[in-house]
């Protein structure tokens, strides 16, 4: 069989980075993506991963990826909507300017929703495709707290948007889930954070190569325990 492809976001460092190498050794042909053309090419080149310069808040972005992907795979199998931002650490959410909250929705949700739709089709025709919405369990319902609410309210718009394209695309062969990493010692996550990128990266893997049966539409933590919404 040929070698099956997938697409990461914000993939130049941190989770997605590991994520990368992870699916690369598992002998995937992995499109190492970000929106800093050096950053790209350096991390793609480190590891033999194909670099694409991908800003997910770029709406032609999207087409242009899906473009590249036609041309240079023919597929793709697996898209990792990893790229995320935290805008409003240690800021109240009385406090919080809206503007940093449509920022943050800009990355951590339109961009994820605006890849999925640009790549569904593509993989509802080859009839297999795994999308994996990099999520948190700060956005989890169950869970919430004061502060983050910027990045609280992008994550939990982020599941809904795996919930309900999972509905959609029910039966079709693509499946959808949102993962939380764990606390990981990334720029995002900071130098006390318990779990290595490696570590952090494992539940993404595991959520790109599920098998025909795997689940779809769930919110996943460590190698497919679920989390309460
Ligand atoms: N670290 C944690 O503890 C933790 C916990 C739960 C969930 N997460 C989630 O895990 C994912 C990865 O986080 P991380 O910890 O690895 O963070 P990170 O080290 O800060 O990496 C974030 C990545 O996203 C990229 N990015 C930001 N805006 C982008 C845009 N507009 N287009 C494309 N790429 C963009 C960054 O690119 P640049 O290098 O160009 O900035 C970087 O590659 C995020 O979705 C995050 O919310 C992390």
């Amino acid at each position: 069989m040929e070698k099956r492809v997938a697409l990461i976001t914000g993939a130049n460092r941190g989770i997605g980075f590991a994520a990368a190498k992870q699916l690369l050794g598992l002998g995937y042909q992995v499109l190492l993506s970000g929106r800093d053309p050096e950053a790209v090419e350096r991390a793609a080149a480190e590891i033999g991963a194909v670099p694409l310069v991908l800003d997910v808040t770029r709406a032609e972005a999207a087409e242009a990826a899906v473009r590249f992907v036609k041309e240079r795979f023919g597929r793709l199998d697996a898209l990792v909507n990893n790229a995320g931002v935290l805008l409003d650490e240690g800021v109240r959410g009385l406090e919080v300017p809206v503007e940093a909250v449509a920022r943050t929705f800009e990355v951590n949700v339109y961009g994820a929703l605006r890849l999925a739709q640009a790549f569904a089709p593509m993989m509802v025709a080859q009839r297999y495709g795994r999308i994996v919405n990099v999520s948190s369990i700060m956005g989890s319902l169950a869970h919430a707290g004061s502060g983050y609410l910027a990045y609280r309210s992008s994550k939990a718009a982020l599941n809904m948007v795996t919930r309900v394209l999972a509905a959609e695309l029910e039966g079709t062969g693509v499946l959808v889930n949102a993962v939380h990493p764990g606390w990981v010692r990334t720029r995002m996550g900071g130098p006390a954070a318990p779990l290595s990128p490696e570590e952090g990266a494992r539940v993404l893997v595991w959520a790109a190569t599920l098998p025909e049966d795997g689940p779809t539409g769930g919110f996943f933590e460590g190698e497919g325990k679920p989390l309460s919404w």
